[in-house]
């Protein structure tokens, strides 16, 4: 019933179809939307653009904000319809990425944690509509998100208009599960009275001006999150490694059986090593982190993590079904954040988070490339992995040893792009073991590096390296940049790494 989900008289006069809403978007504007990785995002009226734009080829050219990455039917209907010409600050389409990469789309890809305040300093160009997905509109004309809050506070704070997506689709049973905290300015910002994941310490509603939202469009279309592969034997090896580390931590006495709370980012590997701490000893977790997915769930539904706290609830559609099933039971124990608090330095150095996300390639002295496939092709962006590696308790990133079946070791000489320096990454996990980067020097780290964490196929090739970099260069960090360098060409130019044994 319409009336369950518009609480409002006035604003039930302005439900529209969505091809009228799409009418309100204006060649040149900026479209701040909802969504985060993928979920909660608005469908039906970026759907209507681009079909329209498709039809008629008329110039349309916008800035789009979100959250993170968000559906085929927005990043990928408009990045087909050439409708994106700048986007920021996080994406995983495939056809935006060819846009990104064959350069007809500009995209700035920044520290998830800085969007929002980038837009509330006035730093960026300021956003004329906000597209938000939405559980309901309460009587006050307050806005209830669906399943991702991620950007949709700020977006609504600084747009002109706000078009709202009423998705009957998502049950109303989420409402409660947001908790909307918003930060001053500076000098006037206080500290976020966050002290355990499960802290509650806003509204579970958007605070919007009525006369704010122009149009209101119902809809019933699921969110299209990502099927999760099944886990392989790598995962489960890079898994085995990382819960084995952090047991020694316990068992060394830096942390107790509850850890502290967990950060985890996504994808396969992401998800074996949840999956694996649910075999583990380890009680009562709890999670910090930016996106619940289906193993996350299942940490709290085999009685091991008693609370977490994220920004998005994206788990795989298989995933979605059992939590709609379970949700009574898990309700309680989840909390969804503006991403500006979920991924905020201050509260993750305050619950001293530790994290744990993936690397494409990591260098033999511990920088991080998790963006850049080659130096110079877009992969995703570098989403919060970087707001939680600066500032948590313990930074971790895992990998395979080795990628393109082999002919390319992702442990290198020096990463072809630096997402994560030295200066933050503590402990690096692949399938071969483990290297605890803790009070290491450069020279040590890469010892570590190359000895516990490459391929022994690679590994010759890279202690060369060092060897070959230890007498003719600096002796603190040395390096041979040449020869570093063209370790990347090298496989750019022949498809294949010529540094293999
Ligand atoms: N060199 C070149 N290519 C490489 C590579 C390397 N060292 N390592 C991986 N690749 C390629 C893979 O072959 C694959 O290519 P394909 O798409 O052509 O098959 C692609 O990069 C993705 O690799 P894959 O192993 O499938 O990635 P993943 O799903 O495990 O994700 C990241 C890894 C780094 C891309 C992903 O975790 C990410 O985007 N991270 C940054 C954002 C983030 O951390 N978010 C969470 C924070 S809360």
């Amino acid at each position: 019933m319409a009336s369950e989900r518009i609480r409002n008289e006035e604003i039930m006069k302005k439900v529209v179809s969505a091809e009228v809403a799409a009418n309100l978007i204006k060649d040149g504007m900026v479209i701040g939307v909802s969504g985060f990785t993928p979920s909660g995002y608005p469908k039906a009226v970026p759907l209507a653009l681009s079909q329209r734009v498709k039809a008629t080829g008329e110039k349309m050219k916008v800035t789009l904000y979100s959250g993170a990455s968000v559906g085929a039917e927005l990043d990928g209907e408009w990045a087909q319809a050439g409708i994106i010409s700048k986007r920021m600050p996080y994406q995983t389409n495939s056809d935006l990425r060819n846009c990104i990469n064959n350069g007809s789309t500009e995209y700035i890809d920044i520290n998830l944690s800085v969007m929002p305040q980038l837009v509330n300093y006035g730093f960026l160009p300021k956003v004329n509509v906000a597209i938000i997905e939405a559980l309901a509109i309460t009587e006050e004309g307050n806005i209830i998100p669906t399943t991702a809050v991620g950007n949709a506070a700020t977006y609504c704070d600084n747009a002109d208009i706000i078009i709202v997506e009423i998705n009957e689709n998502q049950p109303l049973a989420l409402e409660g599960i947001a908790d909307i905290y918003t930060l001053e300015n500076p000098p006037f910002r206080k500290p976020i009275p966050i002290t355990h994941p499960g802290d509650r310490i806003g509204t579970p509603y958007i605070e919007c001006k009525l006369e704010k939202i122009a149009a209101v469009v119902m809809t019933n279309m699921p969110d299209k999150t990502r099927p999760l592969a099944p886990i392989d034997e790598t995962s489960k090896a890079i898994s085995k490694n990382l819960i084995a580390f952090l047991e020694n931590e316990v068992k060394e006495g830096r942390y107790g059986e509850n850890l502290l709370p967990l950060q985890s980012g996504v994808g396969s590997v992401a998800n074996a090593v949840l999956a694996g701490l649910c075999e583990s000893n380890f009680k009562n977790l709890t999670c910090y982190t930016e996106v619940i997915q289906d193993s996350m769930l299942d940490l709290i539904r085999c009685g091991k993590a008693d609370m977490v706290s994220a920004t998005a609830l994206s788990p795989s559609p298989m995933g979605m079904e059992n939590f709609r099933r379970d949700f009574d039971s898990l309700k309680d124990k989840i909390v969804l954040r503006p991403q500006e608090i979920s991924n905020n330095p201050e509260v993750i150095r305050r619950l001293g988070v530790i994290a744990m996300n993936t690397a494409l390639e990591v260098d033999i002295y511990g920088n991080v490339n998790s963006t850049h496939v080659m130096g110079t092709k877009m992969m995703n962006g570098i989403g919060g992995s970087g707001d939680f590696a600066a500032n948590a308790s313990l930074t971790i990133f895992t990998t395979e040893s080795i990628a393109k079946k082999g002919d390319i070791s992702s442990i290198v000489p020096l990463v072809s792009h630096v997402d994560h320096t030295e200066h933050n990454v503590m402990v690096i996990v692949t399938e071969q073991g483990t290297a605890d980067l803790r009070g290491k020097s450069p020279k040590e780290r890469a010892l570590a590096i190359i000895n516990n964490c490459a391929h022994p196929d690679y590994r010759p090739q890279l202690l060369d390296y060092l060897k070959k970099a230890e007498s003719c260069s600096g002796k603190h960090t040395p390096h041979v940049l040449c020869d570093a360098l063209s370790w990347h060409v090298r496989f750019t130019e022949t498809g294949t790494m010529k540094n293999k044994a």
